[in-house]
């Protein structure tokens, strides 16, 4: 793990591609990307989202980029930190930055403002053997776009605030938080581990969901360190990992 070397020195701006994480994962296998390398697309024709969805998004108007990390010093069992860090700093960026209003952080690492979202994180990891080697931080984040399909429940910083921004000063802001979490990421893990808690979406509510076809009623309780989902079902507590179940939008 690069402790020193900053994460987007080197940005790769593309006009169109398939996915930035797609990109991303093939200048990997071809031995050509280092720590750090951000890839930064204006459009994607095949973007992906959490569980085979697909990511949509206007041309130019919101940030799609991937990240490369060298995460070969991490122990393997702590993917959950870096997904819980990665998502917090997006919330971070949101409130502190642009003061979006209620920003909540939906399991496993979707991030709201008020019911809508606002970006979503597909993060992909490499194993070498048994040893966590890369991970490709995949991010979508709405910047400029009005117009959303009223089924994703999505939304924007401009939607939110009013304001338009321009895309690569929102990037940079994103790096720098970043950068300084991820050196953090082992001795802070904590705090970013009680922030993502904190920030909760849906926490101490009823939930509906399905599992194995079946559904049930559940209140959030929180997501422990290993990243399971844990709630309250018929008076217990039970952990749930993310593709075990389905949470049916209220
Ligand atoms: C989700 O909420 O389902 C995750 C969405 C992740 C979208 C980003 S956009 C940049 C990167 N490239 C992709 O194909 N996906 C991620």
């Amino acid at each position: 793990m690069h402790k020193s070397s900053p994460i987007g020195d080197v940005i790769i701006e593309l006009t169109e591609i398939d996915s930035t994480n797609n990109y991303a994962m093939r200048l990997l296998n071809e031995g050509m990307a280092e720590h750090g390398l951000v890839i930064q697309a204006d459009f994607q024709t095949a973007g992906r989202g959490q569980q085979g969805n697909i990511w949509l998004s206007e041309e130019s108007k919101n940030l799609l980029f991937s990240i490369v990390l060298d995460t070969s010093g991490l122990p393997v069992d702590s993917q959950f930190m870096l997904n819980a860090m990665t998502t917090v700093s997006i919330a971070n960026l949101l409130m502190t930055e642009y003061q979006l209003p209620d920003v909540k952080i939906k399991w496993p690492n979707d991030v709201y403002a008020g019911k809508r979202k606002v970006s979503g994180i597909l993060i992909e990891n490499q194993l070498r053997g048994s040893s966590w080697s890369n991970s490709i931080i995949g991010i979508g984040l709405n910047v400029n776009q009005r117009n959303f399909p009223d089924m994703l429940r999505a939304s924007s910083i401009l939607n939110e605030t009013g304001k338009l921004q321009k895309l690569n000063q929102v990037l940079k802001k994103f790096l720098t938080i970043y950068n300084q979490n991820f050196l953090t990421l082992l001795t802070d893990y904590h705090l970013h581990f009680n922030l993502y808690n904190n920030m909760l979406f849906n926490q101490g509510m009823e939930i509906n969901f399905i599992k194995n076809h079946e559904m049930y009623k559940g209140k959030v309780i929180m997501v422990n360190e290993r990243g399971e989902l844990q709630l309250e079902v018929n008076g217990r507590i039970k952990s749930y990992k993310h593709k075990e179940i389905d949470i049916l939008l209220s």
